[in-house]
């Protein structure tokens, strides 16, 4: 048997390009390793969507190599593949015609697991993002806050238990109090499930806030990777604006205090 490879998720040289021309990625190398949190952060438009459908092949690369667990990805079942990644996009995206147990069941359902085995796993799993199983498994999407619908939209990414977890924006549509709360509990999370998870933001604050490291995109191109408090003291051009965006609202919030 190979050794576990230490990056769970490992882009060389990607490159990834549409109609034969236009460049999205340019040559990306990103190391992401097993168990942390990596933030990608930049502006609307910087490819950060992009690089994330990259690991799960929604998207395929021009050129280079994606490595999930030391493994290109074109070697992947492509199905296996998307199992072993849970995926958790803006505005959840639920089945509307689904009640919420049917949409936490997908993926075991399509594993086949045992029935008991699901329903099980439902109901922990829905405990886990805070929504007791009794009170929500039979409402529908149309039926929850914006908040409660992202807890479902976790809750079946995690459903099958896979090792790498990818989020898109997840809470970027919640209102700010909403959005604080789940921040919280993603943090929780996190140090509970230990998993290899990507996140996309475009705030600086939750990037600072969720991460372990801050992957900074601009047009295409990754700028560089940072510790929080690396990226606090970078002096990089690509940083600052984001840096002096931090600050100039903390010293709003200070000085009106
Ligand atoms: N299918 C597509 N066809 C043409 N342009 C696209 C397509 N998908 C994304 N883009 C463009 O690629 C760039 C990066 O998009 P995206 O990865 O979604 O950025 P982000 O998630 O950082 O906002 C943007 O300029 C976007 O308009
Ligand atoms: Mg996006």
């Amino acid at each position: 048997m190979n050794p576990t490879p230490a990056a769970a998720i490992e882009f060389v040289n990607v490159t990834y390009r549409i109609n034969g021309n236009r460049t999205l990625i340019s040559d990306l190398n990103l190391s992401i390793r097993r168990g942390e949190t990596l933030m990608l952060l930049g502006r609307s438009g910087s490819g950060k969507t992009t690089t994330l459908k990259l690991i799960n092949r929604l998207l395929a690369q021009s050129d280079g190599k994606v490595l999930v667990d030391g493994r290109s990805t074109t070697d992947w079942d492509v199905i296996r593949l998307r199992r072993h990644i849970g995926y958790a996009i803006q505005e959840a995206g639920l089945f509307p015609h689904y009640s919420v147990e049917k949409n936490v069941a997908l993926v075991p359902r399509l594993e086949r697991w045992e029935p008991a085995r699901i329903a099980a796993r439902v109901r922990e799993v829905l405990q886990l993002v805070g929504l007791p199983y009794g009170e929500y498994s039979d409402r529908y999407p149309d039926q929850l806050s914006g908040g409660q619908r992202q807890r479902v939209g976790l809750a079946r990414a995690l459903a099958a238990d896979p090792e790498i977890l990818l989020m898109d924006e997840p809470f970027g549509a919640l209102d700010p109090i909403t959005r604080a709360e789940l921040q919280h509990e993603f943090l929780e999370l996190k140090r509970t499930l230990s998993k290899t998870i990507v996140f996309v933001t475009h705030d600086v604050a939750e990037a600072l806030m969720l991460g372990d490291r801050i992957a900074l995109m601009d047009n295409g191109k990754l700028k560089g990777v940072f510790a929080p408090a690396e990226f606090l003291r970078s002096p990089d051009d690509s940083v600052q604006p984001y840096v002096n965006a931090f600050r100039a609202t903390r010293q709003i919030l200070n000085s009106g205090a």
